[in-house]
């Protein structure tokens, strides 16, 4: 395939928890040599180290992300880097200043560049107290009580912004808490999720920093995946949302994972010691409402709770094993 009919990819972000993940299914799907993983403070694993170019992009930095574009001729960024909401409300000026700033760069790197896509993960944290919890509307209100909220309201309004005024092509989701096992997340409130895996597997107990009754919505990583690839590859006349689609998958409390898990681990142990992050959970959304990102690019996730769990216990199981 010449350069010309085939995108040319960077993942920023690309050593967390989304970003190893995706940046492998992004190298299948459209060449290892073609998707060029951004880190900064983790290390790559091997594998996505071994599979195809990795380069050190700080993301505050413009020239920083400038340099690897012009090296590797890019025109599509997956910005993925970011300052979760647990750790963003311990540190709320470096969450605003990572965020904002990252985002903006990426704007303005992508519309300089005449980029032909940039994709940017919202979250449910944009919703707040006073939205409606169950099935929460696309269109609704967006007061977050949280600093990684409002960076990612800002964040929407920003991307509909070049959009608008650039036409840059940027597309984005609201994530729900998403739960994987190759790359575990780090600071975010749904965190205890992927957690309770990991320490039932390994030890059987988990104290868990959420109430038992807590329900959040969550994702398995390869529908995560799926949303962001066929968000990406859907004609732009099907767009017609850039401050972000909802999108739903499961929604579970974490008694009920830990019930789900207790299937597969008949002697795991959960207790429940809710801590700062108990609040922040309790301001977002019990479940979402996820028809417009179905009827407009055919959203459609394949995993629920008993899926999942299944998947990520025999995933789990064969890594402590290794
Ligand atoms: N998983 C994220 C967090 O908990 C939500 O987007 O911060």
């Amino acid at each position: 395939m010449s350069k010309k009919n085939t995108k040319r990819i960077l993942v920023t972000g690309a050593t967390g928890q989304i970003g190893s993940e995706l940046t492998i299914e992004l190298r299948n799907t459209y060449g290892c040599d073609n998707v060029v993983a951004g880190g900064h403070k983790r290390a790559p694993s091997e594998k996505l180290f071994q599979s195809g170019p990795f380069e050190f992009v700080d993301v505050t930095d413009k020239q920083s992300i400038e340099t690897v574009v012009k090296e590797y001729e890019i025109d599509t960024i997956y910005h993925l880097a970011a300052i979760l909401s647990a750790t963003g409300e311990q540190d709320p000026q470096l969450a605003w200043s990572v965020n904002m700033n990252s985002l903006y760069n990426i704007l303005e790197v992508a519309r300089e560049h005449k980029m032909t896509g940039v994709f940017w993960p919202s979250s449910i944290a944009v919703f707040g107290p006073s939205t409606p919890r169950l099935n929460t509307p696309q269109e609704t209100v967006l007061t977050p009580r949280t600093m990684y909220g409002t960076t990612k309201v800002a964040g929407e309004l920003l991307c509909n912004y070049y959009f608008l005024r650039f036409g840059l092509d940027v597309r984005s989701v609201r994530y729900p808490g998403i739960i994987s096992n190759e790359t575990p997340p780090v600071g975010g409130t749904t965190d205890y999720a992927v957690e309770m895996f990991y320490e039932a597997i390994r030890k059987k107990r988990y104290t868990c920093f959420v109430r038992e009754d807590t329900v959040l919505p969550m994702m398995y990583m390869p529908d995560c995946i799926k949303a962001a690839i066929d968000l990406m590859e859907s004609d732009a006349s099907r767009i017609k949302h850039r401050a972000s689609y909802n999108v739903a998958s499961t929604s579970f409390s974490a008694g009920e994972l830990a019930a789900e898990i207790r299937k597969h681990i008949p002697d795991f142990v959960c207790e429940y010691k809710p801590d700062f992050r108990q609040k922040i959970a309790d301001s977002w959304p019990t479940s979402i409402d996820d028809t417009v990102a179905r009827k407009e690019w055919n959203w459609n996730p394949t995993y629920d709770l008993a899926s999942m769990t299944r998947d990520m216990i025999e995933k789990l199981t064969k890594k402590f094993e290794t």
